[in-house]
């Protein structure tokens, strides 16, 4: 029985929304396994997400404490793969199958729903790769909760901003529900 989400965090200023997106999963009791870029752990340190998942934190390919590799172990108990924030790097990734860390490495082995939650600079969620990558990934299934409009931190407004933490959970806890 697959019930575990796997919340991806990557490098996005955002990170650090996505400790209470963490906090609220686990109050909602959602089995949550944190796995993050190594861009995120300059943001957000690993501990943070081990004390509120209250589970050990992925970052490298290479450090699985079992005879399994952690990212085709967590692909068995995987129902929902969530990734908040995403950055334009993750979204590109995933489009091309590039699979050079734990978390893309995950996404091609994980067969089960898929939900993004975006997070940059409004030039680079307009840019044409991105919008590329979007669309490749919509078609393929991908579920997209936003990016919103309004000022991001960089000081810029537009397109771009990561979506409400409430508007995820909701997302996630709907997508954790589905037979
Ligand atoms: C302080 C800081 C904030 C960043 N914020 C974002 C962001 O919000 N969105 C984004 O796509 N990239 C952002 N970047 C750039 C990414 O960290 C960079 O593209 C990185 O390679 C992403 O790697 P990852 O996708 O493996 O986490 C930021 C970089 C820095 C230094």
């Amino acid at each position: 029985m697959k019930n575990l989400l796997v919340l991806g965090v990557t490098g996005s200023i955002a990170a650090y929304k996505a400790a209470e997106l963490t906090s609220q999963l686990r109050q909602h009791g959602v089995e949550v396994r944190v796995m993050m870029t190594e861009s995120a752990t300059h943001l957000v340190a690993p501990q943070t997400f081990l004390t509120l998942s209250k589970s050990p934190v992925t970052v490298s390919l290479w450090d699985s404490p079992s005879w399994q590799p952690r990212h085709i172990e967590l692909a068995l108990e995987t129902k929902v793969l969530l990734i908040a924030p995403a950055t334009a790097n993750i979204l590109a990734k995933m489009a091309h199958g590039i699979a050079d860390d734990s978390l893309s490495t995950f996404y091609l082995s994980h067969e089960g729903t898929v939900i993004v939650a975006p997070a940059m600079n409004p030039r680079m969620w307009r840019h044409p790769a991105t919008q590329e990558n979007v669309r490749i990934l919509k078609e393929r299934g991908v579920r997209f909760v936003g990016p919103a409009e309004g000022r991001v931190a960089c000081g810029e407004a537009g397109v771009g901003r990561m979506s409400e933490v409430s508007e995820i959970l909701s997302a996630a806890l709907s997508a954790m529900s589905e037979e």
